[in-house]
């Protein structure tokens, strides 16, 4: 039964007290009760509300109707009641709003996540992936090293001598404030993954097979097939009697398995400072099958005509290279090997038939999308 205020005949001191105690009581047990806004509000106009509430009902009922002599007593009793409804109003405020604060930090656990896209391998690292795998699977392993270098590294151990003319065809790009510094310890941005060879060399002892993935630098201006910063594979594979006849084999393989079974080699001689003899690697142009024209009379771009596209750079590993490593077990008179370096962005550009290698390094969504 909701509480009631009576008429009260009885003025003692304790039948006052029983009036008050019991209508504290009945406040204290809405208070409690209180589960929303419009509850709270139901319950302070119940409670103080000046027109009906249940203070001003009190007022009239047992001051207005104390008998004279209890009349002081009375209005003592009822201040202290007062105080204490609205105490208890008050706490119902506060409650609430406690109330309204932790269900605002409470998780929703059956609204919608939020959503992130999955992105997809840039495809100049899926390419590189692609490739790295074709060599673990012959056994190689991976290794990596600084992009940016030393001249040390870069060149000098690589059988570039300082000034030799070979070093004005990487195009370098220097780091700044270097001068001061013997030659060989100076920074560059490097120029191929060649030096991860020596690095390597240096740290393990033959028999060595790894692949080098990583960003090189030159000195180019951007265009459809040029970029200051683009990728390599370098390779190197160091046992006892290697011959050339392993890296054709070798490489060989590794375009089958890339580009697909149809796909030929053809090794030119060239020349690099580290390796002897040297040559480069054509694949044939598989956009238009080797005859150097697409759909039967349209001259085929992407191999000028040709019908075979440049792919990398290898030879087997000069002598004097390994002088530089041949106290860790390199000694030119009994090991052998080969090195080859190929150009990732250019292996992407043709497995995907993109025109223009500027594609892959402006990060537009609409062209990477079209990888996922
Ligand atoms: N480093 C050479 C380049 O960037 C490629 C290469 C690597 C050639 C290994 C021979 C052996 O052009």
């Amino acid at each position: 039964m909701a509480y009631s205020v009576p008429k009260l005949t009885d003025y003692s001191a304790p039948a006052l007290a029983a009036a008050v105690g019991e209508c504290i009581r009945a406040c204290a047990i809405e208070a409690a009760a209180v589960r929303n806004d419009a509850e709270l509000k139901a319950f302070r106009d119940r409670w103080i509300g000046r027109k009906n509430g249940i203070l001003p009902q009190i007022n009239e009922l047992w001051l207005k109707g104390a008998p004279k002599g209890a009349k002081r007593d009375a209005g003592i009793r009822v201040n202290e009641l007062k105080a204490q409804i609205q105490e208890l109003v008050e706490g119902a405020h506060v409650a609430r709003e406690n109330a309204d604060s932790a269900a605002a930090e409470r998780v929703d656990i059956s609204l919608p996540g939020v959503r992130r896209p999955i992105g997809a391998e840039h495809p100049v690292v899926k390419t590189t992936n692609e490739m790295v795998r074709v060599f673990q699977k012959l056994g190689y392993s991976v290794a990596e090293g600084p992009v940016v270098e030393t001249d040390y590294y870069n060149f000098e151990s690589l059988n570039f001598p300082p000034n030799h003319p070979a070093r004005d065809t990487q195009d370098t790009l220097f780091i700044a404030g270097q001068q001061s510094k013997p030659q060989r310890e100076r920074l560059l941005l490097r120029t191929h993954t060649s030096p991860v060879q020596i690095r390597t060399m240096e740290t393990m002892r033959p028999p060595i097979r790894i692949v080098i993935p990583g960003t090189v630098h030159r000195n180019d201006p951007p265009d459809a097939s040029h970029s200051p910063m683009f990728h390599q594979i370098e390779g190197l594979a160091v046992d006892t009697n290697i011959t050339f006849g392993d890296l054709k084999g070798t490489l060989d393989h590794a375009m089958k398995e890339f580009f697909g079974s149809n796909v030929k080699t053809s090794f030119r001689p060239s020349f690099f400072p580290f390796t002897e003899p040297s040559a480069e690697m054509f694949v044939s142009c598989f956009i238009c099958g080797g005859s150097g024209k697409r759909d039967g009379s349209a001259p085929c771009r992407p191999c000028k005509q040709t019908g075979w596209i440049e792919v990398l750079g290898c030879g087997m590993v000069d002598p004097n290279v390994f002088e530089f490593v041949k106290d860790n077990g390199y000694d030119p008179k009994k090991v052998s090997g080969f090195a080859f370096g190929m150009g990732i962005d250019r292996l992407a550009l043709l497995k995907y038939g993109v025109d223009d290698l500027q594609y892959f390094f402006q990060g537009d969504v609409r062209f990477l999308q079209q990888f996922g």
